[in-house]
């Protein structure tokens, strides 16, 4: 996985196959490029050269691209890994591979991939390491699959990894209807746990809901720990937080003994200060779930899990919800809105 943030080469020109088998003519693709840290304003849409595999690289022609929260950050220079710009947003696709470089072998010309691609995957095409990319099970449309891997693989990590969810367990999940939240409802649902789901909008918890949330706060309105008290009849059993700030604390208040707190995200900014008598008390664990660390750390681990993923996608096991779509140029806009908070669940851009 050292790879997956390698950016892609774009270079000279080749003519690649196209999926009926012919030649394409075009010789340039359309990206997303950000020219400046800052901005989302400086985000556009440019013609580059088609890209090439270099050796053990596929292109991958993207069917879509999934938009992460962690994608607007980068570009406004506020995440800790600051790329040299310009730069080609986006860490996420799936699509059909369109040419295959020297050395690549178990990955062909039409095969139907998956991969996390660090940057570089808001354009038409895409070189990655053939080593990065994993082929998109029959049950997924292309725009699901762009939207799954990471969401699904840091609810999975936090769930069933970092600590393990038994059934009938109570679970709260704050910020339920993002990307991260819909799909630790799901994966704690699949686990046969109960699910309370805290969000900020009736949308997304009803979202939630259909996702298989048994009960909802609406964090912003309510008394988050005495309402998720009262629901549960004393407490929760886990807490998965992507979301940080004034509500990791009510949150932890809320669980009951030996209850554990996945520490995943901040999405709203700040990071919460914690007492930790609040983690002695009722013998709580405060667990930090760091999925992408560990990915790259350990890949083949990492594609196991995946793997795991997949079969309960294909089984019925797991319902990753229909992401809404939008064209690359509208790329700025995306990012602004889950910045924003008004996204519900995930959004793809189809090329
Ligand atoms: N630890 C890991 O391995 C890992 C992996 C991937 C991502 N992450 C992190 O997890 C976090 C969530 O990612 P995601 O993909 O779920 O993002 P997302 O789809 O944008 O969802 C984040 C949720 O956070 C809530 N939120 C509260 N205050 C917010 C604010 N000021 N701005 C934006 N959102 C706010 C929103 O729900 P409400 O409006 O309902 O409050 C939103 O739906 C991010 O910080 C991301 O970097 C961690």
């Amino acid at each position: 996985m050292q790879e997956v943030f390698r950016m892609p080469a774009w270079g000279a020109r080749p003519r690649f196959p196209d999926r009926g088998g012919g030649v394409l003519v075009s010789e340039s693709v359309r990206v997303v490029v950000c020219n400046e840290l800052g901005s989302l304003d400086d985000v556009v849409v440019e013609e580059r050269d088609t890209p090439v595999p270099g050796r053990g690289q596929v292109v991958v022609d993207v069917r879509a691209a999934g938009v992460n929260y962690v994608d607007g950050l980068i570009c406004q220079g506020r995440y800790q890994m600051k790329p040299t710009v310009p730069y080609v947003p986006g860490g996420e696709i799936a699509g059909v591979v369109s040419a295959v470089g020297e050395g690549v072998t178990g990955v062909k010309v039409g095969d139907r991939v998956m991969a996390m691609t660090g940057f570089g995957a808001f354009a038409e095409q895409v070189a990655v390491n053939a080593s990065s990319v994993d082929p998109v099970p029959d049950a997924l449309a292309f725009t699901h699959a762009a939207a799954f891997i990471q969401s699904y693989c840091t609810a999975w990590f936090a769930l069933a990894r970092r600590i393990t969810v038994s059934e009938g367990e109570w679970v709260l999940v704050l910020g339920a209807g993002g990307g991260i939240g819909l799909a630790a409802v799901d994966v704690a649902v699949a686990l046969g746990a109960q699910v309370v789901a805290a969000a900020s909008s009736a949308e997304k918890l009803d979202a939630a809901r259909g996702m298989g949330a048994l009960a909802t706060v609406e964090y912003e309105r309510e008394d988050l720990k005495a309402r998720v008290r009262a629901l549960t009849g004393g407490g929760v059993d886990v807490v998965v937080d992507p979301v940080g700030g004034r509500h990791s604390e009510p949150a932890l208040r809320a669980t009951r003994t030996f209850g554990r707190f996945c520490v995943i995200g901040f999405a709203s900014g700040p990071i919460a200060s914690i007492p930790l008598n609040q983690v002695l008390l009722n013998n709580r664990t405060l667990v930090g779930v760091d999925w992408g660390a560990w990915a790259m750390r350990d890949p083949e681990g990492h594609r196991s899990m995946l793997g795991e993923l997949i079969e309960m996608v294909q089984s019925g096991r797991l319902h990753p919800v229909e992401p809404s779509q939008r064209p690359l140029d509208e790329a700025a806009a995306v990012m602004a809105s889950l910045l924003d908070r008004t996204v519900t669940g995930k959004v793809v851009l189809v090329p």
